[in-house]
């Protein structure tokens, strides 16, 4: 799918309170606001990713991300159910990868929960490897509580 790609400004918050939202549901009870988002994004090397479909100019695709000193961290990220496996995640990744290096990270991190497969394979296929695990992370809403799988990957002068 062709996207384009543009840095959230702090009245973007409600399109990502909106996809966080239509990609992850109301999990912990504690739904991620357009107040939260704003929050987020005005923190010191905070930022966030838009991806809009091309023709249409829908927002598709988010990804928020921390960079400070030589790491960036990847704080949530997620694509239209209607949109995925169309790359939109992976070019997304790479627009935060090409941030991170202007930003002099040399490696990237990110907790995922111990059963989102769909992430697991997104992030095999980045080449992001397995480095520690938080046991019981995750709270949801009338279920038990999940792992979280932290992964990391090295950026590379390729990237
Ligand atoms: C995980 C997520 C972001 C992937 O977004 P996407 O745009 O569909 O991913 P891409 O199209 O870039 O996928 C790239 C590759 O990752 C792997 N992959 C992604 N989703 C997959 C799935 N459901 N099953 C198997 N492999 C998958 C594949 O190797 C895929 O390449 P291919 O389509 O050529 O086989 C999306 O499913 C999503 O938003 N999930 C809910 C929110 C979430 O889990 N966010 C991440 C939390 S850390």
């Amino acid at each position: 799918m062709d996207i384009d790609i543009y840095v959230a400004k702090a009245f973007d918050s409600a399109v990502l309170a909106a996809l966080h939202t239509l990609c992850f549901g109301i999990e912990t009870g504690e739904p991620w606001t357009p107040e939260a988002f704003a929050q987020l994004i005005a923190m010191p090397g905070c930022a966030a990713l838009i991806a809009t479909g091309s023709e249409e100019n829908d927002p598709v695709g988010y990804l928020v991300f921390r960079a400070a000193a030589d790491e960036c961290e990847i704080i949530s990220m997620g694509v239209h159910p209607r949109a995925r496996r169309q790359s939109i995640a992976t070019q997304l990744l790479s627009r935060m990868y090409a941030c991170g290096r202007e930003n002099g990270a040399t490696r990237i991190f990110l907790e995922v929960a111990a059963d989102n497969i769909d992430a697991l394979f997104l992030y095999r296929n980045q080449r992001f490897t397995k480095v520690g695990e938080r046991p019981n992370y995750y709270t949801r809403l009338g279920a038990a509580r999940t792992d979280a799988i932290v992964l990391k990957r090295n950026l590379q002068a390729s990237d």
